[in-house]
């Protein structure tokens, strides 16, 4: 069992690896003469460009802000400013896995911080501890475990609001709009569950692939870890204590080569994806995908990706299972306490598709249950629509955003 786990984990990776040496590196050369607008020296740029100098290199302002949560981690925001003083200010919120550059991959009128800043929107979008941006500490290093002692918990409850009150201090404003892409949805439930003074700094939530409950998730990788969630040791023994998925070598070379629209490997590229999150869309832009992979994986900690398998198994959405001592001493009781959706008081509305094999509707809707203020429920109207799908779709504008951006305008002029 345990070698199949690491087998399922490690599959892709090895595959890309060995397949790196019979790759003929001119396959993506030929594809420079077919090229319009956007060039293939541009897919390999965009691979390996950050976030700050992509969303720079097509045109529009951005801001580097550096934000230190209580616990000192040190996290980097982006942020794409308004000309306009007055503009509402919103917060995204990337994936697990994910980072800032999520929203800016697909280019200008396809990804969200974009068409949010078109829109009239001050933009800033978050970095989880622990991904490409966020990787650093006051006084722990990212190589000791001490750094990585993390799930989305602290995410939830030190870097969200964190980030909220340096953008309401940096702006003046008194409330911001909140996006999120399933983690980016779970931390938001978090920190309103725990600290729900939160609620009255948000006007409106929108949830895109909302992340609570997972009893009824499909993804592989969640899935192969869950039944080992009981005995954290074995756990770490199969997946290493820190950090898992680090942005690197794959998606260097996911980037450059591997993934190009020419390349016999691209099949590798998307079944990578599949083992995370599942991966059966025609909703994927290919020739895009050497650029979704120079950002994604953007690195976790391992424990991030335990508290999901932890969730899966129990059903519930609860606080992270140290084991029953461990648990005794720091929640005073056995077993995990469940988050308090019930403290969550601001507008919240959550969108979801069928295909999504992390957010599935049966566990959408039973969050929805949970919120009190879950306001909307939306189905993205395409059967085969996934998970990625709700960030990087060919149609994601006509499909989702137009309407995220509607709910947005009615909150447009609350302070
Ligand atoms: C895929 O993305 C490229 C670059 O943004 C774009 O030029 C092309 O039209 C997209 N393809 C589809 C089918 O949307
Ligand atoms: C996606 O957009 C293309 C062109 O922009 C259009 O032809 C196609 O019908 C759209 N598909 C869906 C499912 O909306």
């Amino acid at each position: 069992m345990f070698r199949f786990s690491k087998l399922v984990y490690y599959l892709a990776l090895v595959l890309f690896l060995q397949i790196v040496h019979a790759v003929d590196y001119k396959f993506y050369r030929s594809s420079e003469e077919s090229s319009n607008e956007y060039t293939a020296s541009d897919i390999l740029d965009d691979a390996r460009l950050d976030t700050f100098s992509l969303i720079r290199k097509y045109g529009y302002q951005c801001e580097i802000h550096r934000v230190y949560t209580e616990d000192k981690y040190i996290l980097e925001m982006h942020r794409i400013p308004s000309k306009s003083p007055l503009a509402p200010v919103v917060l995204l919120q990337h994936g697990l896995l994910s980072s800032s550059a999520e929203w800016v991959l697909m280019t200008p009128g396809r990804g969200l911080a974009y068409i949010l800043a078109d829109a009239g929107y001050d933009v800033w979008m978050g970095n989880a501890r622990g991904n490409t941006y966020s990787h650093r500490h006051v006084t722990l290093k990212p190589s000791s475990t001490a750094y990585w002692k993390f799930s989305w918990h602290e995410i939830g409850y030190y870097d969200l609001p964190a980030m909220i009150d340096y953008i309401l201090k940096d702006t003046g404003a008194s409330r911001l709009q909140y996006i999120g892409f399933s983690q980016g949805t779970t931390v938001f439930w978090v920190l309103m569950s725990t600290r729900p003074e939160y609620n009255d700094k948000i006007v409106a939530m929108q949830a895109l692939a909302p992340v609570g409950y997972v009893g009824n998730i499909k993804s592989p990788l969640i899935k192969a870890i869950a039944p080992f969630t009981n005995s954290l040791e074995v756990i770490f023994k199969i997946l290493g204590t820190n950090e898992i998925l680090p942005n690197g070598k794959i998606n260097e070379l996911a980037g450059q080569k591997l993934c190009v629209e020419e390349a016999i490997t691209q099949v590798l590229c998307t079944n990578l994806l599949f083992l995370i999150c599942g991966f059966n869309s025609e909703q994927l832009n290919t020739t895009m995908l050497p650029v979704v992979l120079g950002h994604t994986p953007a690195g976790a900690s391992t424990r991030q990706v335990i508290h999901f398998g932890q969730l899966y198994k129990s059903g519930k959405f609860a606080n992270f299972d140290h084991g029953w001592f461990a648990n005794k001493r720091i929640y005073g009781t056995y077993k995990p306490p469940e988050y308090k959706l019930q403290n969550i008081r601001t507008p919240v509305f959550l969108h979801y598709a069928d295909n999504d094999w992390l957010s599935t509707p049966r566990d959408v809707k039973k969050l929805a249950k949970g919120i009190p203020t879950a306001i909307g429920i939306y189905r993205v109207p395409l059967a085969k629509f996934n998970h990625l799908d709700f960030v990087f779709a060919i149609n994601a504008t006509e499909l989702i955003y137009n309407r995220l951006l509607n709910i947005m305008a009615q909150f447009k002029d609350e302070p």
